[in-house]
C-alpha cells in the first residue's frame, strides 16, 4: 500500500483500507446526551458523561468535516445521544451546508424534540430525516424508553412532514418479547405516512448490556412473518452496492421497507462509515475498542494538511470488521458489561453514535 499523499487544497483524495473500503460516511455524534432510556441502548438512569470542556465547538467539527471531505467523505450524519439535545443545531447545518462536498446531510433523532425544531433544521438546509420509533403503543414505548414521550414523537413526525422533508424514514429496532408483533402495524404506520420503516436486529454492542442471543428477531423471521401477511416480500436492487446498512424490499401493495440485519448478516463488506464523538475521538468501526484523538490534534494547532495526513494514514491501515468478528465469537452475549462502559464512555453506543 502507498504511504497516504495529502491532498493538495481544494483536491479530494480518496483513500481506501486495507480491505480496499473507502471512506465515504461520517456519523457525528453531536452529543452523548439523551432524553430517552430505550433498553437496547441506555438501560441504566446516570451515566458517566463526557466533560463540557472537552465537547467539540460546532466550528471544530464543520473544519473536521472539511477535512474528511478531502479524503472522500460525501454522506455526514447527525446523531447522538440525542442530536436535538445539542443546543442551536441548526446552526451546525448551516455550516455543513456550506461544504459542497456533502451531497447528503442527515439527522438520526428520536423525535422527542422535533416538533419544536423541524422547520429551522428544513431552512438551514438539512437533507433528510430518520427517525427512531419501536413501538406504535404508548404503554409500551413508556416501558421501553423509560419516558411517556410518545406523542412527542408522533407530533415530531408529523412535522417533519409538514416542514417539507422527503425521504424520511423510520428505524425500529426489533427486540423479541418486546415489539415482533408490531412488524404489520409499523409497516402501515409508514405507508399512510409516506414514509420507509426499516427494521433493525438488535445489536450486542455498546449499552446494550442485557442482550441475549434470544432476544434477536432475525432478518429471516421478520421476512417469513410479512411474508405470512401480505403474501410477498421481494428484494429491490441496492444503489449503494452494499454500503448502506439496509436491504430494501417491496410488498405486493408496492410499500417498500428495509432491514438492518447487522446481526446475523453483517455489511461489513463494503463499509466506509467512520464516527465522530461529541469530544473528537475517531472510530472506524461501531465496534472499535480504541479511537483516534483528533480534539487533540485539532487543539494543538495542527494544519488541514496534517489532520488530512493523519486521517489517510490511519485509514490505510483500517481493517475492522467488528460485526463479522462478533459472528463468529463463542458464547455470544453482550460486548461489555458495565464496568468496562464505565471505564470509558466510548464504548457507549449513545456515545459513538449508533
Ligand atoms: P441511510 O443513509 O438513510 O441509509 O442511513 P443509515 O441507515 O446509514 O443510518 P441510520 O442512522 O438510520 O442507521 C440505522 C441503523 O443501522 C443504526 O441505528 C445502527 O443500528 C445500524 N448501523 C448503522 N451503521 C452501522 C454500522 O456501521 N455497522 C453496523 N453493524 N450497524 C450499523
Ligand atoms: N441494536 C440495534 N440498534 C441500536 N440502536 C441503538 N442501540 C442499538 C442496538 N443495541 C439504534 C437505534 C437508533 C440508532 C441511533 O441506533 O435504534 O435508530
Ligand atoms: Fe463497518 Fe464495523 Fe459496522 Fe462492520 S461493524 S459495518 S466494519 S462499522
Amino acid at each position: 500500500m502507498h504511504a497516504y499523499m495529502t491532498p493538495s487544497a481544494g483536491t479530494p483524495l480518496p483513500v481506501q483500507d486495507a480491505h480496499g473500503r473507502w471512506l465515504n460516511s461520517l456519523r457525528i455524534s453531536v452529543t452523548d446526551r439523551c432524553n430517552l432510556r430505550c433498553r437496547y441502548c441506555m438501560p441504566e438512569e446516570d451515566y458517566v458523561w463526557l466533560p463540557r470542556g472537552s465537547i467539540l465547538h460546532f466550528e471544530e467539527i464543520a473544519r473536521l468535516v472539511q477535512v474528511f471531505t478531502t479524503l472522500g467523505v460525501t454522506k455526514v450524519r447527525l446523531t447522538g445521544g440525542e442530536p436535538l439535545l445539542r443546543h442551536d443545531l441548526p446552526t451546525l447545518v448551516t455550516q455543513l451546508k456550506a461544504n459542497h462536498r456533502i451531497r447528503d446531510l442527515a439527522i438520526t433523532t428520536n423525535g422527542v424534540m422535533l416538533a419544536r425544531h423541524a422547520a429551522a433544521l428544513k431552512a438551514a438546509g438539512l437533507d433528510r430525516v430518520t427517525v427512531s420509533l419501536d413501538t406504535l403503543q404508548p404503554d409500551r414505548f413508556k416501558r421501553f424508553s423509560g419516558r411517556a414521550r410518545f406523542t412527542d414523537v408522533i407530533e415530531g413526525i408529523e412535522a417533519v412532514r409538514a416542514a417539507g422533508f422527503r425521504r424520511t424514514k423510520v428505524n425500529a429496532v426489533i427486540v423479541r418479547g418486546f415489539n415482533e408483533d408490531e412488524l404489520v402495524d409499523l409497516l402501515e404506520f409508514g405507508r399512510e405516512r409516506r414514509l420507509e420503516v426499516r427494521f433493525i436486529e438488535y445489536m450486542d454492542v455498546g449499552g446494550a448490556t442485557q442482550w441475549s442471543p434470544a432476544d434477536v428477531v432475525p432478518r429471516a423471521e421478520i421476512l417469513e412473518r410479512l411474508d405470512a401477511h401480505y403474501g410477498g416480500t421481494t428484494p429491490l436492487p441496492d444503489p449503494s452496492d452494499g454500503r448502506a446498512p439496509a436491504e430494501r424490499f417491496a410488498l405486493p401493495n408496492a410499500t417498500t421497507f428495509g432491514i438492518i440485519a447487522s446481526t446475523t448478516r453483517p455489511f461489513c463488506g463494503m463499509c466506509g462509515r467512520a464516527r465522530l464523538t461529541a469530544d473528537g475521538m475517531w472510530f472506524m468501526c461501531l465496534y472499535a475498542d480504541r479511537g483516534v484523538d483528533l480534539r487533540d490534534l485539532l487543539r494543538s494547532g495542527a494544519s488541514d494538511d496534517e489532520i488530512a495526513a493523519k486521517l489517510g494514514a490511519a485509514w490505510q491501515k483500517r481493517t475492522d470488521r467488528g460485526a463479522e468478528d462478533r459472528l463468529t465469537s463463542a458464547d455470544r452475549g453482550p460486548l461489555y458489561q458495565l464496568d468496562r462502559l464505565r471505564q470509558d464512555p466510548h464504548r457507549e453506543m449513545h456515545t459513538r453514535g449508533g
